[in-house]
């Protein structure tokens, strides 16, 4: 008669049985995460909401604004007249109540007038969207609660405290604009 003899180090059928249902368990656990696991990785255009975001501002006139969005939030590209940019640095101090120098708002892309105004489209009262006012030195109104902002964002009266923040932003070349960065080409 033969005996089977079994030490130790030999696999049972009873070990293979633990194994397989240890091995099932985990790909059972891995089944259930993985779809919160992916529900918490951000899409797409989740992602690109919070990447800088080219503007093409050729098609942009004197005197114009637009409204574009970045992070979901809206920005006011403006491209300011002559008769603006001598209107808002005629503006002093005692015109306004969170004074900064026009100049200091005003830019534009290198080798060209800096005519260009990049702010925050949120009134900085309770967040409504300003009304933009064309060739005129009160540059925004805000219907909400009346504050006027000057051509460049800056709050000249209402219950607006502060000015329209600046965004980051650079001006890539002639035509472009990149609102979410301060550095050419990131
Ligand atoms: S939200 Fe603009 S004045 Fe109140």
């Amino acid at each position: 008669m033969s005996e089977e003899t079994i030490t130790a180090d030999e696999p049972t059928r009873r070990d293979f049985i633990y194994v397989a249902t240890g091995m099932m368990g985990a790909v059972g656990v891995a089944a259930v995460a993985w779809p919160f696991i992916d529900q918490m990785r951000p899409d797409a255009a989740v992602r690109a909401a919070g990447l800088p975001v080219e503007i093409d501002i050729s098609a942009i006139e004197e005197g114009q604004a637009i409204t574009v969005t970045w992070r979901g939030k809206p920005y006011f590209v403006r491209r300011l007249t002559g008769e603006e940019i001598a209107a808002s640095g005629e503006l002093g101090a005692g015109d306004m109540k969170d004074f900064q120098p026009s100049d200091e708002r005003i830019s534009g892309p290198a080798d060209a007038e800096n005519q260009w105004v990049v702010v925050s489209a949120n009134c900085t009262h309770l967040g409504c969207i300003p009304k933009t006012v064309e060739n005129a030195p009160e540059g925004w109104y805000c219907p909400c609660h009346g504050s006027v902002f000057d051509s460049t964002g800056r709050i000249l009266r209402g219950p607006a405290a502060t000015n329209l923040p600046l965004p980051p932003f650079v001006f890539a070349s002639a035509e472009t604009l990149v609102i979410g960065t301060e550095t050419a080409g990131a």
